[in-house]
């Protein structure tokens, strides 16, 4: 079980991406969260580790896994615990996001965990801030502690990464999820396959290090981990897929498609689910199968890891020492 140690995981006061973080730093990240694992299916949940410190989540765009996650993780540790409502805050009034962080920022809290619709405003604010700076999501940029949570749930289920295939379907152009994903699969040695409509693969996709699908069915076969992602319709411009029924015809995961995957393969998703567009409920629902729930379990266990490396930074004279 976690106790106050104090030996350093994290190089740098923030996570802001999982580009900015080595093999080393994921893997003893993982190694912590799967004590948080065993302290979250216990009775007493609660450690004093963050006693005395004080975590902010700030959150312009909507959440329901993320936002509670890093509120439960806080609090489990023994931090006090804000969650900034952005639709009621005075950012309704025209308060740019560097004023209404610099405000917070005023009130002295030791991390600020910050999800925001613009890629690199995590990275900004933890240029201008002297917290902590955790990136819940910044556009279409990078989701690094999803990434993490996903990378906990294959290695608890496989034992590591070497060489597994993994299969990410669905909206690759704007998934933050698949951006860090791909980072962090590649850097642990897996091999990654993307597959989506030409429309929803980045243009810079073949520099990414994957191989590329536009047929999910090949994508599939052979793969030992499916990841569907949803379509991101509230960052389209336009039409992006002809309709919804034809996209799931050729892109949702169901019995039929997942049959093509390796015997034994399992299915991941970040939520939220767009059920019947990129995935059918037979197959979200089979827990023989579908490890979306245990996803939601790792998140607060990969948080709470990373909340106790970044006050470990705290503990040493990081930023906001007394
Ligand atoms: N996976 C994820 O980030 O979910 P939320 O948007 O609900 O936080």
């Amino acid at each position: 079980m976690p106790g106050r140690d104090d030996t350093p995981i994290l190089k740098t006061s923030h996570l802001l991406g999982i580009e900015g973080i080595s093999v080393g730093e994921i893997t003893a990240l993982l190694d912590l969260a799967d004590d948080y694992v065993t302290l979250g299916r216990s009775a007493e949940k609660k450690l004093g580790l963050l006693k005395g410190r004080t975590l902010i989540n700030l959150f312009f765009e909507a959440s329901t896994r993320t936002q509670s996650s890093f509120e439960l993780a806080g609090k489990r540790l023994g931090a006090d615990v804000l969650n900034m409502s952005v639709k009621t805050s005075s950012v309704s009034k025209g308060e740019t996001l560097i004023d209404t962080a610099t405000t917070l920022n005023a009130m002295r809290p030791d991390i600020l965990v910050v999800r925001h619709q613009d890629s690199g405003a995590a990275e900004l604010l933890s240029r201008k801030l002297d917290c902590c700076v955790v990136n819940a999501g910044d556009g279409s940029h990078e989701h690094p502690t999803q990434a993490l949570l996903d990378a906990l749930t294959i290695r608890r289920r496989r034992g590591g990464f070497e060489g597994l295939i993994v299969t990410i379907c669905g909206d690759v152009l704007h998934s933050r999820v698949a951006r860090s994903n791909i980072v962090l699969l590649s850097k642990m040695g897996a091999r990654v396959r993307i597959a989506a409509p030409r429309t929803l693969l980045p243009a810079d996709a073949d520099r990414l290090g994957v191989e590329i699908f536009t047929d999910m069915r090949a994508a599939l076969a052979g793969a030992d981990i499916v990841m569907m992602l949803r379509l991101q319709q509230e960052r389209m411009a336009g039409a992006f897929v002809p309709s919804t029924r034809e996209y799931f015809r050729f892109y949702g995961l169901d019995r039929e498609k997942l049959k093509l995957a390796k015997p034994g393969a399992f299915v991941m998703h970040p939520g939220p689910m767009n059920r019947g567009v990129e995935i059918d409920s037979t197959v979200a629902d089979d827990i023989e199968v579908s490890v979306i729930q245990e996803q939601v379990e790792m998140g607060v266990a990969i948080r709470m890891a990373v909340l106790d490396a970044l006050s470990r930074g705290l503990a040493a004279g990081g930023r906001n020492a007394p």
